[in-house]
C-alpha cells in the first residue's frame, strides 16, 4: 500500500506493563458502579453529535453517494474485482477491511498446521472469506478451522431485532453451513446467557483468533450508538476471553470511545492482552463512527482474569480514577 494510503490509516499502539497483581486489583475496580465521566471526552462527544446533526436534513441516499465519491478507498473494490483472477466469495467493504487488518498484523494468522478461528456476529461472512483468501494465498498447507456465529436469520426471534442480516448466501452455502453456530437455543444471540458456555463447549479454549464485528441499527439514535453497542461489545469480549488460547488474538470493533463504560472495557483489554492496537483501516469509510478495530495479542496472564470470575451479565463499570486508571487515560 503506498504512502498516500498509509497516511489515511489510523494506528495507535499500547503495551501492557504486565504488573499483574496490581493490574488485577485495578481491573476489579473497573467493574463497580459507574459514577464518573471524563469531561474532555464528554465535550468531544457533544461537539461530534452537534456536527453529525448538521446532516439531519440531508437525503441519506445523496449523502451516501457523496461520501462514496469523496472516500479515498472507494475505488478499491472495483479494482480488486478487475485484477483478481480468482474472485473471492463476498468481496465487500468488510472483506477489504479485514484483509487490510490481516495484512497489517501478520501475527493474527501465525499458526503451525491448523489455524482455529471464531467469528462472532459475522453474517454475511466476509471476514471468514477474507481470512480464507489470505491464508490460501500465502500458505495453502495451513488447515483453516473456523466457526462463525450471527443472529440466526431463520429464527423467529431475529425478526424483533433490527440487526439480523438478510444476505444469507454464505450461511446456506453447502461447504459453509456446518460452520455456522447459533448456540444451544438456535437464536445465535450472543447476549443470551447460555451462549458463552455452549460456544466454549463447541470450540474449546484453544482458538488462535476471535473476531467480533457486531453491529446493530442505531440510525434513530446516532448520539447513543456507543451506549447501545456496549452490551454487545461486552458480550463479545467475554466470549472471546473464554475461547482464546494463551497467545491468541482478538479483533473487536468499537465505535466511539467517550463513555466510562467503553473506556473501562478497553482498560480490561489493556490488562489481559500483551499488546493492544487501535486501528482504523483505510478501507473503512472515513466518515463513519466505526472507529478502532482493536487488535490484541493475548497475554499468558489471562487465565487468572477468567478465573477471577467476572460475570458480564452483572457487569457495571468504572475506572477508579486513581493510579493505573489515570495513567491509562
Ligand atoms: C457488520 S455485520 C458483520 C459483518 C461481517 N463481519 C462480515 O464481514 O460480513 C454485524 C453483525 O452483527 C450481528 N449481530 C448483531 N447483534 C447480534 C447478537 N446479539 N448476537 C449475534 N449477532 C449479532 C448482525 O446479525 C450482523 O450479522
Amino acid at each position: 500500500m503506498n504512502s498516500v494510503f498509509k497516511e489515511h490509516q489510523q494506528l495507535f499502539h499500547f503495551q501492557s506493563d504486565q504488573n499483574f497483581d496490581f493490574e488485577c486489583m485495578e481491573v476489579a475496580l473497573c467493574f463497580q458502579n459507574c459514577d464518573w465521566k471524563i469531561e474532555h471526552l464528554q465535550d468531544l462527544k457533544v461537539d461530534l453529535n452537534a456536527t453529525k446533526s448538521l446532516l439531519n436534513d440531508k437525503n441519506l441516499d445523496e449523502w451516501g453517494k457523496h461520501t462514496t465519491f469523496t472516500d479515498i478507498s472507494s475505488f478499491i473494490i472495483n479494482e480488486m474485482k478487475r485484477r483478481l483472477k480468482r474472485q473471492p466469495e463476498l468481496l465487500t467493504r468488510a472483506w477489504l477491511k479485514f484483509y487490510e487488518i490481516l495484512s497489517e498484523f501478520p501475527a493474527l494468522t501465525v499458526a503451525d498446521n491448523e489455524f482455529r478461528a471464531v467469528y462472532l456476529c459475522e453474517a454475511p461472512g466476509a471476514f471468514v472469506t477474507a481470512t480464507n483468501h489470505f491464508l490460501k494465498s500465502r500458505d495453502s498447507s495451513v488447515k483453516f478451522v473456523w466457526t462463525a456465529n450471527t443472529l440466526n436469520p431463520y429464527h423467529e426471534e431475529s425478526d424483533v431485532f433490527d440487526a439480523a442480516i438478510v444476505e444469507d448466501r454464505f450461511i446456506r452455502h453447502q461447504n459453509a453451513y456446518e460452520h455456522w453456530y447459533f448456540g444451544d437455543d438456535n437464536t445465535g444471540n450472543i447476549l443470551h446467557k447460555s451462549f458463552l458456555n455452549a460456544l466454549r463447549c463447541k470450540v474449546g479454549n484453544e482458538c488462535d483468533l476471535v473476531t467480533a464485528d457486531g453491529g446493530i441499527n442505531c440510525v434513530n439514535s446516532p448520539d447513543k450508538q456507543e451506549l447501545l453497542m456496549y452490551p454487545l461489545i461486552t458480550a463479545e469480549i467475554f466470549i472471546a476471553l473464554n475461547c482464546l488460547k494463551v497467545g491468541g488474538c482478538l479483533v473487536v470493533k468499537f465505535f466511539t470511545l467517550f463513555e466510562p463504560q467503553t473506556i473501562s472495557l478497553v482498560f480490561l483489554l489493556f490488562n489481559v492482552f500483551r499488546e493492544l492496537f487501535a486501528f482504523k483501516p483505510l478501507t473503512s469509510k472515513q466518515g463513519n463512527s466505526e472507529n478502532p478495530h482493536l487488535v490484541h495479542k493475548l497475554s499468558n496472564l489471562y487465565n487468572e482474569i477468567i478465573d477471577s470470575q467476572f460475570s458480564f451479565y452483572k457487569l457495571r463499570t468504572t475506572i477508579s480514577g486513581k493510579t493505573k486508571g489515570d495513567n491509562f487515560i
